[in-house]
């Protein structure tokens, strides 16, 4: 196994539409690994593939305390939302240090193929159903922070890119 790179917004790649997985090989297998690996250690809940830059309807999730609860979703839809809505500060490996309230579905039902191309399907709520939504958006090309006002939003990319000119200079100095 090994660590997948995360792409960072306002990486444009992040807004790339994903394509449905139609062939489940021993490549897709090494990816998931991969990707689980990639977001335990971050550490983080979920993470789309969209975020590694490949472009390919998959997410791995795990809300569980212990972190001994993956989940893979490849396809995934959602079969039904609630009305009722819920607020959740949400965060993202894509935006390190940035958290902040978004608005959606409480609850969801969700059908999505595993691993090995076996349709499931998932009555979620809580964290679980956020974070479902919430890659999911990835694998649509979008970024939780798209959600927030502009004002908000200009100012998550300014500290981003500051952040990301920051961290090439000190690369640059460690180099020398
Ligand atoms: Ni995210």
């Amino acid at each position: 196994m090994s660590l997948l790179n995360i792409l960072r917004y306002p990486d444009a790649r992040l807004h790339k539409i994903a394509k449905p997985v139609t062939v489940f090989d021993t490549r897709l297998k090494k990816l998931i690994a991969d990707m689980a690996e990639t977001m335990y250690e971050a550490p983080g809940v979920g993470l789309a593939a969209s975020q590694v830059d490949v472009h390919e309807q998959l997410m791995v999730i795990d809300t569980s305390d212990a972190g001994n609860d993956l989940r893979v979703f490849i396809n995934p839809q959602i079969l039904w939302a609630s009305e009722e809505k819920q607020i959740y500060d949400e965060g993202c490996l894509s935006v390190p240090g940035v958290y902040d309230g978004v608005e959606r579905p409480a609850r969801v039902k969700v059908r999505a193929l595993d691993a090995d191309g076996n349709p499931f399907e998932v009555d979620a709520d809580g964290l679980l159903a956020v974070c479902i939504q919430h890659e999911m958006d990835h694998l649509m090309g979008k970024v939780f922070v798209e959600y927030l006002s502009p004002l908000k939003r200009n100012r998550i990319k300014a500290k981003m890119l500051k952040e990301e000119r920051e961290q090439k200079r000190d690369k640059q100095y460690a180099t020398r």
